[in-house]
């Protein structure tokens, strides 16, 4: 698994690929949703959830303090049950390594009192630190000790108390953790200049619906009343769409189909891409707005009208907070706009080191210029080239890995893509999907490229 590569067939800039792709629940929903599994006095089951390597990744290290899993691939139901628990240090190495298993930390110390972990490190994608969510648990009367890089945080006797938090930046996980934490607090906790990412606000409204009060959902300043264990009574928790996934389909339809149409997503989700492709001369058509089981179409029929009509496109994104336009989907953006006529300027205002990928793409003929570490300049409508054997391309994180199998498709030429692992981990299936879109990825197993 962590060493299979693919081999692409790049279809030399035709927009050759059609059909229909479903859309898998939410990663970062799922992630969430088990850790706060710990907060509840019953069983709680995930429904829809994708079989992707960070599920199994969180599954193993839950089930090393002893938490009961169990995983029907098929249904794709997940069910843990917390009161199995018997241990409070998480597994340092598995920890160290996924960044998502910092927000389990919360709702161990709430409930257990004490918790231990290894810190995750700086990742391929930035440095990461963890400093907002520490410094929540000194807040909430926690003791920390450090040494190193691993914790101990012990909550005083009696319990976290509550306490009013303000986040200096919008941190997703961050705010989470500590809504998740607040769950099982005495008293009143305020969080400020919280996240509002839909991943946050389905988890909240779960929560609320097995017992917690939470007031402020989908806003910056949240509300939460602590109170003893929850109880979900068997009823499931139904993981969202996944939004990612659905924007990077968006652009992959964009680059190389001439018709894609999206299943099972939420097109409410996914405005701000929508909006993008639109901007650019793009078909996108919402052929059902449901939140579950909505359907998009994109489709590139017009493209070439507009090519000989000479026109060009320049667009500018700024990476954002929800509504704004999602980091997890800037590298799927950057591919398809090297094909677009016209400049484009891309600016990474939540993550300094995420843009590795783009030296691959310019090995590949795109002309972009770095301006600096979170600034670039494509300059679009540069045919793209495979780089052949001996040169692989890489899957630098999980969602540059899927860009590059984008520019991979759209280039001329046999491309070798390594390092998947990180594609496996947001992505379930990704060369099967795509072969049935009539693309040519194969999977090599067990080999470095
Ligand atoms: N930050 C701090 N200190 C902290 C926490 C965060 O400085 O204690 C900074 C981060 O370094 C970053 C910014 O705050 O510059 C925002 O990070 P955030 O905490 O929002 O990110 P996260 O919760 O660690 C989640 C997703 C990421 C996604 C980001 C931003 C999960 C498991 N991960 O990460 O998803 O990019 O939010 O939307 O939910 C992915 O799926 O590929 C992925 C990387």
């Amino acid at each position: 698994m962590h060493n299979d590569h693919f081999v692409v067939q790049g279809l030399a800039g035709e927009k050759k690929l059609r059909g229909m792709v479903v859309i898998n629940g939410a990663k970062n929903a799922v992630l969430k949703a088990m850790a706060a599994s710990v907060l509840f006095e019953d069983e709680l089951c995930l429904e829809n959830v994708p079989d992707t390597e960070d599920v199994k990744k969180l599954s193993h290290l839950l089930s090393l303090v002893g938490m009961q899993i169990t995983f029907d691939s098929t249904k794709r139901n997940l069910c843990m049950k917390a009161e199995t628990i018997t241990g409070t240090d998480l597994d340092p190495d598995t920890t160290k390594a996924m960044r998502g298993s910092v927000m389990l930390t919360g709702p161990m110390l709430a409930r257990y009192g004490r918790v231990s972990f290894s810190a995750p490190g700086g990742c391929v994608i930035g440095a990461r630190p963890i400093d907002l969510y520490i410094e929540g648990y000194k807040k909430m009367g926690a003791t920390i000790e450090q040494k190193g890089d691993h914790f101990t945080i012990v909550a005083p006797k009696g319990g976290l108390k509550a306490a009013e938090i303000f986040f200096p930046l919008q941190t997703v996980g961050g705010t989470e953790t500590l809504m998740m934490t607040a769950v099982l607090a005495k008293g009143k906790t305020i969080l400020k200049n919280c996240a509002m990412e839909p991943e946050i606000v389905s988890l909240a409204e779960f929560l609320v619906s097995c017992g917690a009060t939470i007031k402020g959902i989908g806003s910056t300043t949240m509300e939460i009343t602590g109170g003893p264990l929850l109880t979900s009574g068997g009823a499931p928790y139904v993981t969202i769409p996944d939004r990612i996934e659905t924007g990077s389909f968006l652009f992959l339809g964009a680059l190389c189909a001439s018709e894609l149409r999206i299943e099972r997503c939420n097109p409410a989700h996914v405005e701000s891409a929508i909006h993008l492709l639109r901007s650019v001369g793009v078909s996108v058509e919402i052929e059902k707005n449901d939140p579950y089981k909505g359907v998009i179409c994109v489709s590139t029929k017009n493209d070439s009208k507009q090519e000989k009509n000479g026109v060009r496109k320049s667009v500018q994104i700024r990476t954002h907070e929800y509504p704004g336009f999602p980091t997890d989907i800037q590298s799927p953006a950057v591919t398809f706009l090297t094909q677009v006529q016209g400049d484009s300027q891309v600016f990474e205002t939540i993550f300094e080191g995420r843009f590795k990928y783009v030296q691959d793409l310019i090995r590949m003929g795109a002309d972009i210029t770095e301006m600096n570490p979170r600034e670039i300049l494509i300059r679009g409508g540069k045919p793209l080239r495979a780089l052949g054997k001996d040169e692989a391309l890489q899957a630098h994180d999980i969602r540059a890995g899927f860009a590059i199998v984008m520019a991979a498709l759209v280039a001329e030429g046999e491309s070798v893509i390594s390092n998947i692992y990180y594609i496996d981990r947001g992505y379930e299936k990704l060369e099967e999907r795509l072969t049935a879109l009539g693309a040519s990825v194969k999977r090599v197993l067990g080999q470095k490229a």
